[in-house]
């Protein structure tokens, strides 16, 4: 399933436009949705590939993509790893990632706009974010779980299904968070400091709210009074929360509040 291809209401943009256009400091926090549109699966929801399907391997994928099951069959993690990066090999930043990324660039000091991703694909990044919290790591992003090597790949065409490090021999794995691991402690500490110097307008855009860390600026932001919008053409658990809903896709909710800002037509 796609996406509705409806506009966001007209009244809702203008409001969301005025409150962007307000804020010095805005966190747009994202998930799977965003990258729909770059042909890319979301997890849950719209277009969700795992939605409470089994993996081919009869356990749930939170399970599979778990830290307890890499330890103990990293081959099954490694079968489910390489699938997420096929689905995203090739795929190039959309409309939404644009947005994102000139947004952030052209915001003038001390204005600064943050964007809190749990995306392993790496397109915020591509599309050139400047201010990027990568919270669930980067698929591209490899590390030996023994030795101190490290890389950077495009893809995983070169690699076999269960790779190992090309100066030790033990197994590799991605930089990326499993199901019961701890998030990476420095995309923690920059996301506590940020949540301290304060956001005033707080979006969540194509995510289905699962975590805490990722509901927690909604929740923070709605107790000081300050703005909140869903962008996302379901509701989730943070839709009650949220002072304003687009219940659209990301490309098109952003590029009608950019066209409102004077973004490109
Ligand atoms: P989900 O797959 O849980 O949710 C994606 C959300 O995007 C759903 O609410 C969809 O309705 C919405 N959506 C679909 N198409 C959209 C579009 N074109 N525009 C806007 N929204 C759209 O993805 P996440 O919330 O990112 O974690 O999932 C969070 C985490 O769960 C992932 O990072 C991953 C996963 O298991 C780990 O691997 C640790």
């Amino acid at each position: 399933m796609t996406a509705s291809p409806l506009p966001p209401p007209p009244a809702l943009v203008e409001r969301a436009a005025a409150w962007v256009a307000g804020a010095r400091r805005i966190l747009c926090v994202t998930g799977a949705g965003v990258s729909a549109e770059s042909g890319l699966p979301t997890y849950r929801g719209v277009g969700g590939i795992y939605d409470g399907v089994d993996t081919d391997d009869g356990i749930a994928i939170e399970e599979a993509l778990s830290g307890p099951v890499f330890r103990r069959a990293p081959e099954t993690t490694w079968k489910y790893l390489l699938q997420i990066e096929r689905a995203c090999r090739g795929a190039t930043p959309n409309a939404a990632h644009e947005i994102l990324a000139r947004w952030s660039r052209d915001a003038r000091p001390p204005a600064e706009v943050w964007v809190l991703s749990q995306n392993v694909d790496g397109l915020h990044s591509v599309a050139g974010s400047r201010h990027l919290i990568e919270i669930h790591g980067d698929l591209h992003r490899l590390r030996c779980t023994t030795c101190d090597w490290r890389d950077r790949v495009d893809d995983y065409e070169a690699l076999s299904p269960l790779p190992t490090c090309p100066n030790c021999g033990a197994l590799i794995r991605p930089e990326v968070v499993l199901f019961e691991e701890t998030l990476p402690s420095t995309a923690t500490r920059r996301l506590h400091a940020q949540l301290a110097l304060g956001f005033d307008l707080v979006f969540s855009i194509g995510t289905s709210s699962q975590f805490p860390y990722i509901v927690q600026p909604v929740v923070m932001a709605k107790h000081q009074g300050l703005p909140t919008v869903e962008i996302n053409p379901r509701e989730t658990a943070i839709s009650a929360l949220v002072d304003l809903r687009l219940p659209c896709s990301a490309g098109l909710a952003l590029e009608a509040i950019d066209r409102v800002l004077g973004g490109a037509p």
